[in-house]
């Protein structure tokens, strides 16, 4: 068995991680999703699901990851495999931990080559700007439409998706030392560089009039508490947010060295990922968008989706501002890199499945996945609806259901005993074992009760609206659930010599 890499620096690893977390999650979706369900009344279902959801899940993944990393396994075939004596049923349930950050990159990464593509237009000064036209927004309808255009969609769109997946296929291809660990520990520092310059640019316009945008979203609002939806969407947020319930965060973990310090590391990852995202992520799309169009513009703003938010109001409002095209360069730059560290994470699952599992060489592994990645990629590309359905399935609801799935498997099934083992070996804090059975009784109830409610609230939506559109993306998610089902019992074949 050739040797797995480890990260090769403490520092290197803080950054992959958090560069995995931190993403478009912290600066469109969560902004949008925070004007959607009105500021204040938000932020308090998002702190609880944080505490309750957010941190047990990520202490849970590092250290599963770490555990079965230093057996040789991690992805979530690998890793359920390891915990639950190679049986082909826990390497079946294994299988859906790797098909949801599949199905997310696929589109994500299309999001990600928008970034790319707009950094360029703007700082080529290509973007429509705002002058003349009534409503500055306005000005980029035609454009966006243009750029997006399902039935022909433009020379830039493809030319930057080709881009953009070479750019992952090169990083990926070499490798978790010199090329995910390096690729952040540029990128991270650039980030929050870039993040604090625009904070400030946005809060400070018209005379500080963005300050009264974070009155807004952290006025604590009483009123939606009882609300489901709001409750399903915060802790929905949680997960994306914190890469949480797919097994991608374990994926990292289980490149650390065998004495790794999981809970720091976890702690630092939730940490930079929250300081991100209700620091930078609130201070930039929001109060931006207050200071220019006031605040009634907020609720409409969100009701356009995060594409609206990220691609036509910030560049329509930064390029209103003196050397308007760069702070949109900026802005767009600042979203390609915080994408960019996501999608790589995103992918490795796969890539350590085809590794550790199928014994492929890296290159192999690599290509295999990325192949696999393009036509998804392309797929977002040209099928209308594809990105949302994955979005709507892959994105929300399967997180739930594999987070439970992972509190269930590795505390209690796996035995709180061996868990807290696992859990008190080489910390820095010893936790008493009193707290694994409150944490993580209360997290397994608090996704239930998630779970029902989604059901109950989003899943009827969803039904009775079929279209060609949508067998396409959905035959392409069952598809894709086979194969790794497939591949999670071939493997076992293979590494076994069965
Ligand atoms: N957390 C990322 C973001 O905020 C998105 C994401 C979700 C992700 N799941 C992931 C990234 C898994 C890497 C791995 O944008």
């Amino acid at each position: 068995m050739s040797k797995r890499e480890t990260w090769a620096t403490r520092i290197g690893l803080v950054f992959a991680a958090a560069g995995n977390a931190i993403g478009l999650g912290n600066l469109l979706r969560f902004p949008s999703k925070v004007a959607l369900y009105g500021g204040g009344a938000f932020i308090i279902p998002y702190f609880i699901s944080f505490i309750l959801l957010g941190i047990p899940l990520m202490i849970l993944e590092w250290i599963i990851g770490r555990y079965a990393g230093s057996k040789g396994h991690g992805s979530m075939i690998g890793i359920m495999g390891e915990f639950f004596n190679q049986s082909y049923f826990a390497r079946i349930i294994g299988s859906l931990g790797v098909v949801i950050p599949f199905l997310i990159v696929c589109y994500y990464i299309y999001i990600e080559s928008w970034t790319l593509g707009f950094a360029f237009l703007s700082f080529f000064q290509k973007l429509p700007t705002p002058t003349g036209v009534s409503d500055p927004k306005l000005a980029m309808m035609p454009f966006l439409e243009f750029y997006r255009n399902y039935t022909k969609p433009s020379f830039y769109a493809i030319f930057f998706l080709i881009i953009t997946l070479s750019i992952n296929w090169y990083i990926l291809n070499r490798g978790v030392i010199k090329g995910i660990e390096f690729t952040a520990k540029i990128g991270i520092p650039a980030l929050l560089l870039m993040g604090i310059f625009l904070s400030i640019v946005s809060l400070s316009i018209n005379n500080w009039k963005g300050l009264e945008g974070l009155y807004f979203i952290f006025k604590p609002d009483f009123s939606k508490l009882f609300d489901p939806q709001v409750w399903v969407e915060a802790s929905g947020q949680i997960f994306f947010t914190l890469s949480l319930g797919m097994g991608a965060i374990a994926t990292y973990a289980s490149y650390v060295k065998k004495n790794e310090d999981v809970l720091k590391t976890g702690l630092y990852t939730a940490g930079l990922n929250e300081l991100v995202e209700i620091v930078i992520g609130a201070s930039i799309a929001i109060p931006a968008a207050f200071a220019i169009f006031g605040a009634s513009s907020i609720p409409e703003l969100a009701k356009e989706g995060t594409f609206r938010i990220g691609f036509m109001s910030m560049p329509a409002i930064l390029m209103s501002l003196p050397f308007g095209s760069y702070l949109s360069f900026i802005w767009f730059f600042l979203l390609f890199i915080a994408a960019l560290t996501s999608s790589l994470a995103l992918t490795q699952p796969l890539i350590a499945l085809f590794e550790d599992e199928m014994k492929f060489s890296h290159a192999k592994a690599v290509n295999i996945s990325m192949t696999m990645v393009s036509l998804g990629a392309f797929l977002s590309a040209f099928v209308p609806g594809f990105l949302d359905d994955l979005d709507f399935w892959a994105g929300t609801l399967f997180l739930i259901i594999f987070g439970f799935i992972e509190i269930l498997s590795f505390v209690w099934l796996f035995g709180v005993d061996n868990f807290y083992k696992e859990l008190n070996r080489n910390v820095f804090l010893k936790i008493p074992k009193i707290l694994v059975y409150i944490f993580y009784g209360i997290s397994l109830i608090f996704i239930g009760i998630l779970f029902y409610f989604w059901t109950v609230i989003k899943l009827p939506e969803y039904f009775g609206q079929l279209s060609w559109n949508l067998i396409i993306s959905r035959t392409f998610i069952v598809a894709s659930i086979l194969l790794l089902v497939l591949i999670a019992i071939e493997s076992k074949r293979r590494y076994f010599n069965l």
